[in-house]
């Protein structure tokens, strides 16, 4: 194969936003050096999939992946096949003796360097490990024309994590955390603007923890959220995912401050009996995180929590259990996504005593589940018949309708006779559902 036909590339991505992220960035790098998308991993001559290992069901998809494309290379041993992100960290060397087929490997921290080793690999070197934890987060925008047509678009703003939570693997697979500038934060904002975008989440995995020295003056991440949100054109405002134990009251007074800043906050709780918070390494307790919650709840009284949390975690018992349950039902969630315990090699719960069993991890989340959604659909069965307020990203999986997210986050889906994709459109809430809610648009008379 030769000439422009060879340079097609496709891109799977597993995992949280942060990875989404680093895709956007190696597709746009890979764009900018004229390779272009496909949607299928069989037309493509670059395959690149970037993995994470936060538990292990991640960590089998990524294997079930790499083993289909490896499959394809079979065939067409030209192909190139690339394994990014977190289980890449981990894995590393030990990655490609699995996947003899795979022709490199790079962790989170060496996205900036894909571009690199893809023409090195395709110069005729194989094997390829790159695993430094020392570099910074890359720049996203760097393929003019990206993100036109794309109403909501992430940016990172630290990487890596330094809390050590007993069971976690991302402090090893992401390193130390690092902020990036605030100038480059904001610039990087005003580019996505002026492609059109009009929604952004700037991520980390603890964003409370956001610091930066810039010219003798120390940003925090209240200072950056407050500078992110008077960019003109920016509609909406979001940020993910806050750690309780960092959740200042100065950053709770924004929500009622900042008119684009949207009302809810993804704020994971993990477990609700002191004990097992004490073993997780979380530094907060219950109390502590229902009080949070509260204040939340003053001071913006509309505003959507949602959260994560885990079961079975290493001597958690029937009571403890309870505790978990007991706090969903007090907080009420808007959504909830919870987890069975999964052992993580090197982690510090590995080593723990009281190790639930598969079965008995099932049934509490199973049960977790049922409680839960009965609550979710109530909190929106609450919007039947309100009027919302819907940025629309574009067509919906329902046929024939258009969708978009309310402030809060709720999945919206309406009829429309013209594409009103990146608008501010009012709603009126029909019928809502588990998932998503159905309602009809509101014609503004001009
Ligand atoms: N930084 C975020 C979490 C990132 S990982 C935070 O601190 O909240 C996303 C979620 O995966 C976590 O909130 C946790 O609920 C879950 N998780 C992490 N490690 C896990 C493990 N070993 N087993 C099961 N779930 C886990
Ligand atoms: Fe993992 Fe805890 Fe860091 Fe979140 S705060 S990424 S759960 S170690
Ligand atoms: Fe997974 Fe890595 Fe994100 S382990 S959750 S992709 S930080």
């Amino acid at each position: 194969m030769a000439g422009s036909s060879a340079k097609r590339f496709y891109i799977k991505t597993m995992g949280c936003q942060m990875n989404v992220y680093d895709s956007e960035y190696v597709a746009q790098r890979l764009m900018a050096l004229g390779w272009s998308p496909v949607s299928e991993p069989a037309e493509a001559d670059l395959i690149i999939l970037n993995t994470c290992t936060v538990r292990a069901k991640p960590e089998h998809k990524a294997a079930t992946f790499i083993g289909k494309v490896s499959q394809l290379k079979k065939r067409r041993p030209e192909l190139v096949l690339g394994v990014l992100g977190c289980l890449a960290q981990q894995e590393g060397a030990e990655l490609l003796r699995k996947f003899p087929r795979v022709d490199f490997v790079a962790g989170p921290r060496e996205i900036q360097g894909v571009i690199n080793i893809v023409r090195k690999v395709r110069g005729g070197e194989r094997g390829i490990v790159a695993t430094s934890l020392e570099r910074r987060p890359p720049r996203t925008q760097v393929f003019q024309g990206y993100f036109e047509g794309k109403v909501s678009a992430f940016i990172t703003i630290m990487q890596g994590c330094d809390n050590f939570c007993s069971y976690c693997i991302v402090p090893y697979v992401r390193g130390r955390e690092v902020s990036r500038p605030p100038h480059e934060i904001l610039e990087e904002t005003k580019i996505l603007i002026a492609q059109g975008v009009k929604e952004i989440t700037l991520l980390g995995q603890n964003v409370n923890s956001y610091t930066f020295e810039e010219n003798g003056a120390r940003w925090d991440f209240p200072d950056l959220l407050k500078r992110v949100s008077r960019l003109t054109g920016l509609k909406r405002l979001r940020f993910t995912t806050s750690h309780p134990k960092d959740l200042s009251p100065r950053l709770i007074q924004l929500f009622g401050e900042i008119d684009n800043l949207c009302p809810h906050i993804h704020l994971p709780f993990q477990a609700g009996s002191n004990k097992v918070l004490k073993k997780m390494n979380r530094k907060y307790t219950r109390e502590q995180y229902i009080a949070l919650t509260e204040q939340l709840r003053r001071i913006r009284p509309d505003i959507a929590i949602t959260s994560d949390v885990m079961v079975g975690f290493p001597g958690e018992t029937e009571r403890d259990f309870r505790d978990t349950i007991e706090l969903v039902r007090a907080i009420q969630f808007d959504g909830l996504f919870s987890f069975k315990y999964s052992d993580r090699k090197g982690t510090l719960a590995t080593t723990f005593d009281g190790k639930v069993p598969e079965e008995e991890k099932a049934r509490r989340l199973q049960l977790l589940q049922e409680i839960q959604k009965d609550i979710t659909i109530k909190k929106n069965k609450a919007l039947e018949g309100k009027i919302v307020e819907v940025l629309v990203e574009g067509e919906s999986t329902r046929g024939g309708q258009q969708c978009g997210r309310t402030p809060t986050n709720k999945i919206v889906n309406f009829y429309s006779n013209i594409n009103r994709v990146g608008q501010l459109v009012k709603v009126i809430i029909e019928e809502a559902f588990a998932n998503s809610l159905r309602g009809t648009l509101i014609e503004i008379n001009p």
